[in-house]
C-alpha cells in the first residue's frame, strides 16, 4: 500500500496565493462586469528590459547553430552568470562571495523550500510572524512541526510576532533555534532590517550554532543607503548564513525563472554523531541530483541584468515599482489609514481601516471597489487585523485602485 505524506494533511486545504485566486474568480464569475485589480500577489507587470531582451534573442540564437549549441549546463550554473552575481551583486556592496559559493537556480520559492532537504528533522526552526508562508508550509510538509492550532500557528515552531507595537522589529528567540528564516526587506510587511539588527540576528546565530536562512529576494527596492542588501555585509555572517537572491521582483522574470542560493565555505553544520560538515557540499550533492540547471536563453538573460544598460533599465523598473508603491502610501494616508512598508520594499502594509478583520476588509475590498488584495492574517496570526497592497502593476491601475480606495474608506 502507498502511504501518503501524512504532513501534508495538517496544511490548511490551499496555499495562500492560489486560495486568494480562487476567491476572486468566484467572485468574477458572479460579476462578469467587475474591472478587478489585482494588487495581492506580489507578480510583476511590466514588459523585460530592453539589453536582457536581446540576450536572450541572441542566446535562442546559438542554439540553434550546431556550432554554438549546448546541451545539459553545469547544474550549479554557468561561470558567466556566477561571475556577474558577484561582480555586480556583491562586490559593489564590499561582500567578498567567490562564483562557485553561488547556486543558479529556478526560483527563491523553490530554494528556501528545497533547502530543508540538507537539514535535518529534529531541528527548531523560527519564522517572523507574519511569515512569508512558503517557510512554514514547507517544514510542515517535511514533518518539522506538530499540528495547527486554532490561530493557524504549527506545533513546534517558534514564532516572533512584529506588528506595528514593536515597529515590526523581530524580537530574538528567547531560548536557542537551529534555523532562522529572516526576510529582508520583508514580505508582507514592505519594512527593513538595519544593520544592527542583522548583526544582532549574526551573533544571535554565532552564539548558539544556529543557520540563518536569508532571503533577500526584494534587496534591490533598498532606498536608504543604511540598510545592508545582504546579511553577508555583517561581520561574521559567512559562518552562519546562507543567501536567497532572485531575478523575479528586479529584473522582471516571475514568469522567466532565475534565483541563486550562496553559501559560503565556512558555513558548517553539525551530524547527528557531532561532527562538523561543509554544508555547500551538501547543498552541491542536493542541487546536483535533483536539478538539470537554468536554461542557456535564461542564464544569458540574467546576466544581461547586470550589464551596464541591462542595470540602468532593471533600476528604472524597480523605480517605477517604488513610485506606485509612494502613490499607495500617500493615497491612503490621505483618508486616515495607517501604513507602513513601501518606501525601500513593493509592498505597503496596512492597519485595516476600522479595525474589522483581514479577510472581511478582503471580501469588502472585493465587492465594494473590486480591489483584491492579501489579507494580514494570511501570513500569520500576528498578522490579524493588517492588510498587503503590492505594488507590482500598471500605474493606471493603482492610479485607479487609490481612487476607489478613497472612495470606500473616505
Ligand atoms: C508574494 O506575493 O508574496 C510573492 O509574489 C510570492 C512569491 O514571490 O512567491
Amino acid at each position: 500500500m502507498a502511504q501518503v505524506n501524512d504532513h501534508y494533511l495538517k496544511l490548511q486545504a490551499g496555499y495562500l496565493f492560489p486560495e486568494i485566486a480562487r476567491r476572486v474568480n468566484t467572485f468574477v464569475d458572479a460579476h462578469a462586469e467587475a474591472d478587478v485589480i489585482k494588487l495581492g500577489i506580489g507578480d510583476v507587470t511590466e514588459p523585460l528590459p530592453p539589453a536582457i531582451i536581446a540576450a536572450m534573442h541572441a542566446a535562442v540564437d546559438e542554439m540553434g547553430d550546431r556550432e554554438t549549441f549546448r546541451g545539459y549546463g553545469p547544474e550549479q550554473g554557468y561561470e558567466f552568470l556566477r561571475e556577474a552575481l558577484v561582480d555586480g551583486a556583491f562586490a559593489p556592496r564590499g561582500v567578498e562571495i567567490s562564483s562557485e559559493e553561488i547556486f543558479i537556480s529556478d526560483g527563491s520559492k523553490c530554494d528556501t523550500g528545497n533547502i530543508l532537504d540538507i537539514f535535518g528533522a529534529d531541528n527548531t526552526v523560527a519564522v517572523i510572524d507574519p511569515v512569508y508562508p512558503v517557510y512554514v508550509d514547507t517544514n510542515v510538509m517535511a514533518g518539522r512541526t506538530g499540528s495547527a492550532t486554532d490561530d493557524g500557528r504549527f506545533e513546534g515552531l517558534v514564532y516572533l510576532p512584529v506588528t506595528a507595537e514593536n515597529d515590526f522589529v523581530a524580537p530574538l528567540p528567547d531560548r536557542p533555534v537551529d534555523l532562522v528564516y529572516l526576510c529582508y526587506p520583508n514580505n508582507p510587511t514592505g519594512t527593513v532590517a538595519s544593520r544592527e539588527t542583522l548583526t544582532a540576528w549574526v551573533e544571535f546565530a554565532r552564539e548558539h550554532d544556529a543557520i540563518i536562512l536569508f532571503d533577500a529576494a526584494y534587496e534591490a527596492y533598498i532606498t536608504d543607503p543604511e540598510i545592508p542588501h545582504s546579511i553577508y555585509e555583517i561581520d561574521g555572517a559567512r559562518e552562519v548564513a546562507i543567501e536567497f537572491r532572485s531575478f523575479s521582483k528586479n529584473a522582471g522574470f516571475t514568469g522567466i525563472r532565475c534565483a541563486c542560493t550562496v553559501i559560503p565555505r565556512e558555513l558548517t553544520g553539525t551530524t547527528t554523531s557531532g561532527e562538523r560538515i561543509d554544508v555547500h557540499r551538501l547543498w552541491n550533492r542536493r542541487h546536483s541530483t535533483k536539478f538539470n540547471g537554468v536554461s542557456y536563453p535564461v542564464q544569458r538573460a540574467a546576466q544581461a541584468a547586470y550589464s551596464p544598460e541591462g542595470q540602468q533599465q532593471v533600476a528604472d523598473l524597480v523605480r517605477f515599482y517604488l513610485d506606485n508603491a509612494r502613490l499607495l502610501r500617500e493615497g491612503l494616508e490621505a483618508v486616515g489609514i495607517t501604513v507602513y512598508g513601501g518606501v525601500n520594499a513593493p509592498y505597503v502594509w496596512l492597519k485595516t481601516p476600522g479595525g474589522v478583520d483581514s479577510w472581511t476588509f478582503f471580501d469588502q475590498l472585493l465587492e465594494k471597489a473590486h480591489l483584491v488584495g492579501t489579507p494580514g492574517s494570511g501570513f500569520g496570526a500576528a498578522g490579524e487585523g493588517y492588510f498587503r497592497l503590492s505594488a507590482f502593476n500598471s500605474r493606471a491601475n493603482v492610479e485607479e485602485a487609490v481612487r476607489r480606495f478613497q472612495q470606500l474608506v473616505g
